[in-house]
């Protein structure tokens, strides 16, 4: 539509599964589906906002390996930078941003470290040389020597050149569970749609509210 177009062109634009969501997992869940169709790159990519010791934000990629009733899920350092900061405060936002489909979800809540269970199942499954590097890789620290990353992955691979490789003790995952879920969708002419969903603490139910763009 040309920024020309009459105004009574927008009229049935707001977005129908944005009005009718009651809950917002099942929304997220919908959404999520159609960015894994329509994205070029990884859907999962969100980023992760922290702040540091003075307040300063902190934000950074990371992908989410899970979501559902329990929170939304990501693995990282626990020495890094990211890591420090969330075991801090132990809260954080995620902002996913699909740009095919127009549309970004934000996310804030308590944060909590995943259980070694969990966090072994899922280290499992990653290729051998990225488990290799999570022993690696000292996340965030300054680098001692221009080759210290290439000498530590050498050290790693062969210390673990048989069998399975366990999970770092410093490596695990985090999953924010959201008290603020908000969705917006793009629309014509900046009229975009804004729908947040709020609890107040984590067994409490959503609040649903429509917001101005
Ligand atoms: C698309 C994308 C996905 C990423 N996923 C992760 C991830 O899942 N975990 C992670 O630790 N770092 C990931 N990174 C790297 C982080 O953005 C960041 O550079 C690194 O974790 C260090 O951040 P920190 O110093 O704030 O801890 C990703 C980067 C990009 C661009």
């Amino acid at each position: 539509m040309s920024e020309s177009a009459p105004i009574e062109h927008l009229a049935g634009l707001t977005s129908g599964d944005l009005i009718d969501a009651e809950e917002p997992l099942r929304l997220f869940a919908a959404w999520f589906e159609q960015a894994t169709r329509s994205e070029p790159r990884d859907p999962t990519a969100m980023s992760l906002a922290t702040v540091d010791t003075d307040g300063l934000p902190n934000v950074r990629m990371v992908l989410m390996k899970a979501f559902g009733e329990a929170g939304f899920v990501f693995y990282t350092n626990t020495d890094s930078q990211k890591g420090l900061e969330l075991d801090r405060d132990r809260k954080a936002a995620l902002l996913f941003h699909w740009k095919s489909i127009n549309r970004q979800v934000r996310l804030r809540g308590p944060v909590e470290r995943i259980d070694d269970a969990e966090a072994d199942a899922y280290f499992a499954t990653r290729p051998r040389l990225a488990q290799i590097g999570a022993w690696a890789s000292k996340q965030s620290a300054p680098l001692e020597s221009p080759h210290a990353f290439e000498k530590a992955i050498a050290l790693y691979a062969a210390k673990f050149a048989i069998g399975t490789i366990p999970r770092p003790p410093n490596w695990t995952g985090y999953r924010l569970r959201p008290l603020l879920i908000e969705f917006w969708q793009e629309r014509p002419f900046r009229l975009h749609d804004r729908l947040e969903f709020r609890r107040e603490t984590l067994d409490a139910p959503w609040r649903k509210t429509r917001l101005y763009p």
